[in-house]
Order: C-alpha cells, then sequence, then structure tokens
C-alpha cells in the first residue's frame, strides 16, 4: 500500500510553491483523493511554515521558491495524502472553534459538527451564569480534547475532567492543554466507562454541573462502509458504538449518576437516527433521565444568515437563497440530545 516516494520525486522545472501545489492536485485528482487541491494547499503551508525560521524565502507574489528540502518533504508529505493519510495527521494539527489542537494518529480527528454542540453549550450552560460562578463539567470521550478544551477557552469560569479509554487520547488531551495553557483548568483520566469497578471509584468529591459527550456512537455493522481515510487510520474505538451504536450513551446514562448534580444536563452528539431512540430508551427504563430537547445540526448558522437574508432581502437572488436555506433548515437532521437528571432521595 505504501507510496515510493521516488516514484514522484521532483522532475519538475519549477521549485515555486504554486507550481508544487498544482502538480500534487493534479496527481491526488488522477488518484481520486478526496480534497485534492485543499490537501496539497494545507500540506504546502505547513512546509513553509516549518521552515520558515531557517531560511528566508524570495516570495514571488506570494509564491515563495521551496529549497531542496522543502519539496523533498512536500512530496514526502503528499505521498501519505495519496495512501489517504487524512491531511489533519499530516500536517500534525487542526484547528477547532478557536483553537489549534495537535493530531496524533490514530487519536479521533474533531469534526466541524462538533463545534456546533459547542455553541449549544456555551448557550444553554453559561450565557445565563455570572462571570465568577464556578462550572465543572465532565467530557466523556475526550478524544484529543477538542470539546473540552474549546470551553474552558471560551468561559474562564469553568474547570473541566476529561476521560477516555485510549492511552494516546489521554496523552493528546494532556499535551492539548498544555499548549493551550489550560491544564491548570482540566484533570485528564485514563477511565473506560464501560468498566464496572468505576462505577464505585469515580475520585471526585464534587458532582459536576453537566456532562459532554461525543462518543463512538456508529453502529458496528456500518464501519466497513465508513471512507478510506477513516478505517485505516482513525482508531475503530472512536467509532464503534456497538450493535445499534447506543453502548457507550446508555453506559453514560449509569456512570452520570455518580457524578452527576441534581437537574444536571448530559449533552450529546450522536448519530441522525439516535434522538429518537434515546427518547425511547429513556420513557421505557428506569434510569432517573429525562429527555430535554433535541438540537439540529448547523441550526445557528443557517438560522443567522437567514435571518441576515430576511433583513436585507432586495433581490430574486436573495429570495431564492433563503428559500433554498429554509428547506436545507426543515430537511437538516437533528443530532444533538439534552437529558436532565433527577436525583433520586436516597432515603
Ligand atoms: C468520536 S471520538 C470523540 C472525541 C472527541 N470528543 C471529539 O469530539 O473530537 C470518541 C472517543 O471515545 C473514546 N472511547 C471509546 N470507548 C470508550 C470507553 N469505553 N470509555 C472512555 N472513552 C471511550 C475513544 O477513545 C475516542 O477518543
Amino acid at each position: 500500500m505504501a507510496t515510493s516516494v521516488s516514484r514522484y520525486s521532483t522532475r519538475s522545472t519549477s521549485n515555486l510553491a504554486k507550481n508544487l501545489v498544482s502538480l500534487w492536485t493534479q496527481r491526488l485528482r488522477d488518484a481520486a483523493i478526496p480534497e485534492p487541491r485543499t490537501s496539497t494547499q494545507l500540506i504546502m503551508d505547513y512546509v513553509i511554515r516549518l521552515n520558515q525560521c531557517v531560511r528566508i524565502l524570495p516570495i514571488q507574489n506570494g509564491n515563495p521558491e521551496l529549497t531542496v528540502q522543502q519539496i523533498q518533504l512536500f512530496n514526502k508529505l503528499c505521498s501519505k495524502r495519496l495512501d489517504r493519510m487524512p491531511v489533519q495527521y499530516i500536517i500534525r494539527e487542526w484547528d477547532f472553534r478557536y483553537i489549534t489542537l495537535k493530531m496524533q494518529p490514530p487519536v479521533f480527528i474533531p469534526r466541524p459538527e462538533t463545534e456546533e454542540l459547542v455553541d449549544l453549550i456555551n448557550l444553554h450552560e453559561f450565557h445565563h451564569k455570572r462571570e465568577n460562578e464556578s462550572i465543572t463539567f465532565l467530557d466523556i470521550c475526550c478524544g484529543s480534547g477538542a470539546i473540552g478544551l474549546s470551553l474552558l477557552c471560551e468561559n474562564p469560569q469553568a474547570t473541566c475532567i476529561a476521560i477516555d479509554k485510549d492511552p494516546n487520547a489521554i496523552s493528546l488531551t494532556e499535551l492539548n492543554s498544555q499548549r493551550l495553557n489550560l491544564g491548570s483548568r482540566m484533570i485528564v483520566e485514563h477511565l473506560d466507562v464501560m468498566k464496572t469497578e468505576f462505577h464505585h471509584g469515580f475520585g471526585h468529591d464534587e458532582a459536576v454541573d453537566f456532562i459532554v459527550s461525543n462518543p463512538p456512537y456508529i453502529p458496528s455493522k456500518q464501519l466497513a462502509s465508513l471512507q478510506e481515510e477513516i478505517i485505516s487510520f482513525e482508531s475503530s474505538l472512536a467509532l464503534d458504538g456497538g450493535c445499534d451504536g447506543l453502548d457507550i450513551v446508555k453506559q453514560i446514562l449509569h456512570f452520570a449518576r455518580l457524578c452527576l448534580k441534581d437537574k444536571g444536563k448530559i449533552w450529546l452528539e450522536v448519530d441522525i437516527n439516535h434522538p429518537e431512540m434515546i427518547e425511547h430508551y429513556l420513557n421505557t427504563h428506569d434510569t432517573d433521565f429525562t429527555y430535554d430537547a433535541t438540537f439540529k445540526d448547523y441550526t445557528n448558522r443557517y438560522y443567522s444568515i437567514l435571518h441576515h437574508l430576511c433583513l436585507h432581502m432586495k433581490s430574486f437572488n436573495d429570495i431564492f437563497i433563503a428559500t433554498v436555506l429554509i428547506l436545507f433548515y426543515v430537511f437538516c437532521r437533528a443530532r444533538f440530545c439534552k437529558l436532565e437528571y433527577h436525583k433520586k432521595d436516597k432515603t
């Protein structure tokens, strides 16, 4: 499977960045690699950034000339993309909302829809709170730390306990929390939510205000149909949600009873088919949780564009765009759930 670098060794007449990007974009396109131009451009940006302090490159119209070492590195990294490695792993970092996270295979690469979940939590858990009111939350299945670290970055009064079963995820969350100077407000714990022993042993005295989780939720039988980038490079531990995709979600309900405040919320990102299944599960099982609300993916983003257009609509074009957005909103599927805990009186 490995693609040798020499197969694409530089016979190019040019060592200008734009030419190299075009060359590799075409190679990736020929090999049917998704997002060929974005991938090569991101790799080029990374190569230039990496070597910037070593040598000041002559820049011609924003089109720098690369050194031989830079060209070799660029070719090597593009070959990895040819082998379907996700560009986030190649350039070893990725932006999530206002932070840049280090990425390390096979730890799950944060997805754009999860940024919406952070928006929802900001709105419902933080906006009505006083600035000095401390809030502690639990990020279950933290991966690279994307959700927990974003919430900490955007809410200075918050502290977070981040847990994950995968030691790679734990190391990466720790690294990211240190790089972002958020380490003093985050405790990172290597824990498996499926293990019965910590039903009794979650070692924090204070109950948390809310729980957030983007757990593995893909039904096992659907894993084989995922894109090659995902199957070959991301940990199956981050994807496989068991038979119906809800193994970890159901376990989080048990786990939450040990550490969530009365009336505290659980925020979940799940598959578009799951909200109804979770509501049905809560209605038919004795779990101490009620189903509070379902939220649509991209709701805020499209609602605000629509709102803006309605205020400023002038042309037929605007009306057309607004109609498309309304249809998008109506058919847009839900993937975020909010559950509420009702602590039973133990006396
Ligand atoms: C879909 S990823 C989400 C990562 C991160 N929260 C994000 O949104 O980018 C799911 C994560 O759950 C973790 N995980 C899977 N099973 C687990 C378990 N039994 N206990 C704790 N974490 C688990 C995986 O290691 C993976 O990091």
